[in-house]
């Protein structure tokens, strides 16, 4: 594989960092970094390490997203975007649910975090609705990315089975897929799991990857799986120069 894909590869694969331990979370991000650029800090290591979590992973080279759901009242959303925009955080969530005055709320202070500390325009993400539902209306979907398009969010996250309807509402958004399973693991509580390729297949930008990878038996071995699997529905195949004139970069970038 090429530097260029590789490194192509890494902005769009995204590792869920779900542990209580600052420590253990940039042990494993360090130990797959040559898979994975995102790092991901959800509720569980936010509980833990704070900004700390997010400033270190900074400091190491990743793009840090902050999964952090949030769904407050408009003034509270922009407050606390605006520190995370300026802690460097690169991806923030904001549930699409608490309506377009928090979703807009959000992208303002996420940006205005990042510019007032010199660093790149960032991307709120609006969460349509969440993996573990076993049900979620297309028409809900719809909805909910179009809010986030409205409200100026960078992307939208979405079930692999929800890219159809929300990609329709919201088409030049970055769509970020979780629920990602190899074929026939557990899917935990993911009620609508998808592989990686079918997830690449279905149109999905970035890939948010937790358990499918660090509960495996063998991480390195399933990182590799997952980069096969993309690959190949990028249309080249491992390690072949194809690949790379196939591949397109995440749309917002
Ligand atoms: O371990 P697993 O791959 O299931 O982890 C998925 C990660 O993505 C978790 O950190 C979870 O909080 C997050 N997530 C999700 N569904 C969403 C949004 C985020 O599973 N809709």
């Amino acid at each position: 594989m090429t530097e260029t894909l590789a490194s192509e590869l890494r902005r769009r694969l995204v590792l869920a960092l779900d542990f209580d331990d600052s420590v253990l979370a940039m042990r494993w991000a360090l130990r797959l970094r040559a898979t994975f650029g995102v790092a991901k800090v959800g509720l569980e290591l936010w509980s833990a390490a704070g900004p700390g979590a997010v400033t270190e992973l900074v400091g190491g080279g990743f793009e840090v997203f902050v999964d952090l759901k949030l769904a407050d009242i408009p003034n509270t959303t922009y407050r606390a975007a605006r520190v995370l925009g300026a802690l460097g955080a690169r991806y923030l969530t904001v549930h699409a649910s608490a309506g377009a005055a928090s979703l807009r709320a959000g992208v303002e202070g996420f940006a205005e975090g990042a510019a007032g500390a010199n660093l790149p325009a960032p991307a709120v993400l609006g969460v349509t609705v969440l993996t573990s539902e076993s049900e979620a209306p297309p028409e809900l979907v719809a909805e909910r990315a179009r809010l986030a398009a409205e409200a100026g969010c960078g992307g939208f996250v979405c079930a692999a089975k929800d890219l159809v309807a929300a990609r329709s509402a919201a088409p030049s958004l970055l769509a970020v897929v979780p629920g990602i399973r190899l074929a026939g693991r557990s899917t935990d509580d993911q009620a609508r799991p998808a592989t990686p390729g079918a997830a690449v297949r279905a149109g999905a930008d970035l890939l948010v990857i937790g358990r499918a990878v660090t509960g495996a038996e063998s991480p390195e071995a399933a990182a590799d799986e997952i980069v096969g699997e993309v690959l190949a529905a990028l249309g080249g195949a491992v390690g072949s120069e194809q690949a790379e004139e196939t591949t397109t970069p995440p749309r917002t970038r």
